[in-house]
C-alpha cells in the first residue's frame, strides 16, 4: 500500500544555460510561453495545466519534478510520511505543496489546489481512415505548416544506477503501477522501468514516470503529447529546418506503443513529442522483456547515443 496515490504528472522544472536559447528552442517545439517571474520561463500546452515547463536559469539539468495529488489530505498524510510539511506554493496556479527528495537527491513538488486555465482549442480535420473512411467527407484537410502542438506533459524519464530501487520508491510513495520493465540478462538486471498512475478503474497513459540505467539526478528525457500524427511530422520538419539537433524518430515504441520522435535543445535536454499511446487501467499484468526484443514496429534503429543521453 503506498502512502498515496498522485492523479498525475503535473509539471517539470529545468536548469537551462541561455534562456533566450531555451525560450526559442520550447517555441519552436510547441510550448507556448505564458509567464516570465524575473528570469524565470513558464510554458503551458493547449491544456488545462497552467504549467507543464518551468525554465530557470543554471548550469542544466533536473530543478523539481511536480505531481498531483487527489485531495489536500493527501499532501497532511505524506507531509507526516516523509516528516515534511505543507507549504503554500508560489508558483503559476497557486495551491498548497510538500517538498521532498528521492532517494537520488531529486527534488519533487507533490501539489494541490493549483487554478487551471482555459484551455485552448485547435480545429482539427477527420482523417479519412480505417473503419470510419467517410469522415472528413466534402472537405479537404491542410494543416499548416510551423511547430507541433503541445496537448500537455506526458511522462518524465529519469536516470539511475539502480532503476528498479529508485521506481520502487516512487511506487511506495505514489502508488504507481509497473506497465513494462526491460531487463540486460537476467531479469533482476533492470535498464528501465514504466510505471503509470493508479486510477482504478480509469484509464491511463501506459507511462507517466520512468528510471533508466544512467548517473543519478539525470534527466533522459521530457515527453509531451501532440494533436495527431500529422502534427507530430509537421513539428518535425519545423524543427529539421531550424537546424535542431534529432536524436531519434519518427517511430513507433513497443513499450506503450506511441508513435515518437526525440530532439536535444541547446542546452542537452532531450524532449520528446508523442502521439497515440496505449491506454491501461490498474487491470494490468505488467510486461518483461530483454533489452534486445524492445525494438518498435517500424521507425529507425534506436541509436547508440539514445541510451547514454543525459540531460
Ligand atoms: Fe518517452
Amino acid at each position: 500500500m503506498s502512502v498515496i496515490k498522485v492523479i498525475d504528472l503535473a509539471y517539470v522544472r529545468v536548469h537551462a544555460p541561455d534562456l533566450d536559447q531555451a525560450r526559442r528552442f520550447l517555441a519552436d517545439f510547441g510550448l507556448i510561453e505564458n509567464s516570465r517571474d524575473g528570469e524565470k520561463l513558464g510554458f503551458r500546452g493547449l491544456g488545462p495545466a497552467p504549467e507543464i515547463l518551468t525554465v530557470e536559469p543554471g548550469g542544466r539539468g533536473l530543478v523539481a519534478i511536480g505531481f498531483a495529488a487527489g485531495a489536500r489530505d493527501d499532501l497532511e498524510l505524506f507531509a507526516q510520511a516523509t516528516n515534511s510539511r505543507v507549504t503554500q506554493r508560489t508558483g503559476r496556479g497557486g495551491g498548497w505543496q510538500v517538498v521532498v527528495h528521492d532517494p537520488d537527491g531529486n527534488q519533487i513538488e507533490l501539489i494541490w489546489g493549483v487554478t487551471p486555465v482555459e484551455p485552448v482549442t485547435v480545429d482539427r480535420p477527420h482523417t479519412n481512415e480505417g473503419s470510419d473512411r467517410y469522415r472528413r467527407r466534402g472537405s479537404v484537410r491542410r494543416p499548416a505548416s510551423g511547430p507541433a502542438h503541445v496537448l500537455r506533459l506526458g511522462h518524465v524519464v529519469l536516470t539511475t544506477p539502480q532503476p528498479e530501487p529508485l521506481a520502487q520508491w516512487y511506487r511506495d510513495m505514489f502508488g504507481f503501477l509497473v506497465s513494462d520493465v526491460i531487463y540486460d540478462g537476467s531479469e533482476d538486471n533492470v535498464l528501465l522501468s514504466f510505471n503509470r498512475l493508479d486510477r482504478g478503474d480509469e484509464y491511463v497513459d501506459h507511462h507517466v514516470f520512468q528510471t533508466m540505467i544512467g548517473p543519478p539526478g539525470g534527466i533522459h528525457h521530457i515527453s509531451f503529447e501532440v494533436l495527431d500524427i500529422d502534427d507530430l511530422y509537421i513539428g518535425h520538419q519545423f524543427l529539421t529546418e531550424r537546424g535542431y539537433r534529432h536524436m531519434w524518430g519518427v517511430g513507433r515504441h513497443k513499450q506503450g506503443s506511441q508513435i515518437f520522435d526525440y530532439w536535444i535543445d541547446p542546452s542537452g535536454v532531450m524532449y520528446e513529442h508523442w502521439t497515440d499511446t496505449d491506454l491501461l487501467n490498474a487491470d494490468w499484468t505488467p510486461g518483461v522483456e530483454s533489452a534486445g526484443a524492445s525494438q518498435g514496429p517500424w521507425g529507425p534503429p534506436m541509436p547508440a547515443e539514445f541510451i547514454t543521453q543525459v540531460g
